[in-house]
């Protein structure tokens, strides 16, 4: 979606003040390109959304783990969440405080906790009895001090989102049911290395409401009631942002509104991953061929679900539109927007409302910043695009990933 960083100037698409085409010129197509300075604008504006209640943000790593995106974000005072050991190892390249990086994530090996350990991360957000336990003796068997854990609920919340980014409800993967999270508490001299201080939620991703989180959070605090000393609450990210006009979602204010008068009394961690980055990206393509098949007319473009995978993996929605808009009253028409990629699936978009473009012109997709080079591939052998990010002031842009080369394709393999 446009807005005041992706814009159209007298009909050119620009990333703040630099020009879309002139990148594209430079780079060729596939690109991403970010706009640095509506990452500080997201990451503000969530601040004052949860205003009173000061809350400790740890940038979901997840969503784009570009280094030049964890600098900006982590020199912005932001923390990091983590759910890798290479996350972890990202966040601290870019100076990240590991007291600043909460380590999450469902599978956690022993070796990845103790690297953890080793490099004093400063919460571990626990999903299994036995990863407890493997904290607990990683702890004595490193000779630390006792490390501080949330314990992850899964509060069995069904999240109002597409199933595949639903994490709360009781069947998910995610998170420590309410019984185990009350035994682990009411048992928890068994882990004498390990200082459980904090909950841990987070029900789902792109939320289309706030009383699923209000409804998980009086859950979690029911849990934790009779232990005092659990003064931390982490709330997960989830925030949802507009990926077309017409898209339903509550403003951020709203969350912040809804957990306020609920968490006045707890230090409150949010990790936010695509509020912050998405709508601050864009994935530049170029036109290779037009098609009608089946009466539909189809743009065959340079880019693919190797490069956005959303589309084919939720039927995620996202606007396409030219770089270089035409004259005012051209025609449009509802055309698919594919890719080269060797899969029915590979679709940007469908139905997208476009006037009639010669191959070579650019179009944009936007909103693209979060979970589109995070969870691209080399899938077709196909090397990943370059990324841009525009200067925290709007003026300059630079390279902050190459694109890979045909020798990177192969760079680790052995015939
Ligand atoms: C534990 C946890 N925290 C934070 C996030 C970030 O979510 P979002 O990008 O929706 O803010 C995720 C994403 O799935 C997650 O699993």
């Amino acid at each position: 979606m446009l807005n005041n960083s992706i814009h159209y100037i007298q009909n050119e698409l620009y990333c703040d003040d630099v020009p879309v085409q002139s990148i594209a010129d430079e780079l060729g197509t596939p690109v991403y390109i970010y706009s640095l300075k509506r990452v500080l604008d997201n990451l503000a504006h969530i601040r004052a959304a949860f205003g009173e209640l000061n809350p400790h943000i740890h940038y979901s790593a997840k969503a784009n783990a570009s280094l030049a995106v964890l600098h900006t974000i982590i020199n912005a005072g932001a923390g990091i969440d983590a759910v890798s050991s290479g996350e972890i190892y990202k966040a601290l390249r870019v100076g990240t405080k590991p007291e600043d990086i909460v380590f999450a994530g469902v599978g956690k090996t022993r070796d990845e906790l103790r690297y953890a350990l080793e490099q004093n991360v400063g919460w571990f957000n626990v999903e299994n009895v036995l990863e407890l336990q493997h904290i607990n003796d990683l702890v004595a068997e490193l000779k630390r001090q006792p490390t501080r854990v949330a314990l992850r609920l899964n509060p069995d919340i069904i999240a109002p989102t597409h199933k595949h980014i639903a994490t709360g409800h009781k069947a998910a993967k995610f998170g420590l049911s309410i019984e185990t999270v009350k035994n682990v508490l009411a048992n928890r001299s068994q882990y004498p290395n390990v200082r459980i201080e904090g909950i841990h939620i987070h029900i789902g991703s792109q939320l289309h409401d706030t009383e699923a989180t209000r409804q998980a959070v009086m859950v979690a605090l029911d849990c934790i009631k009779p232990y005092s000393d659990i003064r931390t609450f982490n709330i997960g990210g989830g925030m949802a942002v507009r990926y077309s006009p017409d898209e339903a979602i509550p403003r951020w204010e709203d969350f912040g509104a809804a957990i306020t008068p609920l968490l006045k009394d707890y230090q409150v961690i949010l990790e936010p991953g695509r509020s912050i980055i998405a709508d601050a990206g864009m994935l530049v393509i170029s036109l290779l061929y037009s098609k009608v098949q089946g009466g539909e007319p189809i743009y065959i473009t340079d880019g693919s679900m190797a490069e956005l995978i959303r589309p084919a993996l939720y039927e995620a929605h996202h606007e396409i539109v030219p770089v270089i808009q035409a004259s005012a009253g051209s025609p449009q028409k509802a055309y698919h927007i594919v890719g080269p990629v060797c899969e029915s699936a590979d679709a940007l978009g469908h139905n997208i409302q476009l006037p009639e473009i010669e191959p070579g012109a650019l179009l944009a997709v936007l909103t693209a910043g979060a979970y589109s080079m995070a969870m691209a591939s080399n899938y077709n052998q196909r090397p990943r695009p370059p990324e841009v990010v525009v200067a925290e002031d709007g003026q300059s842009w630079r390279l902050a990933r190459r694109r890979e080369t045909w020798e990177d394709l192969t760079a680790t393999e052995i015939i």
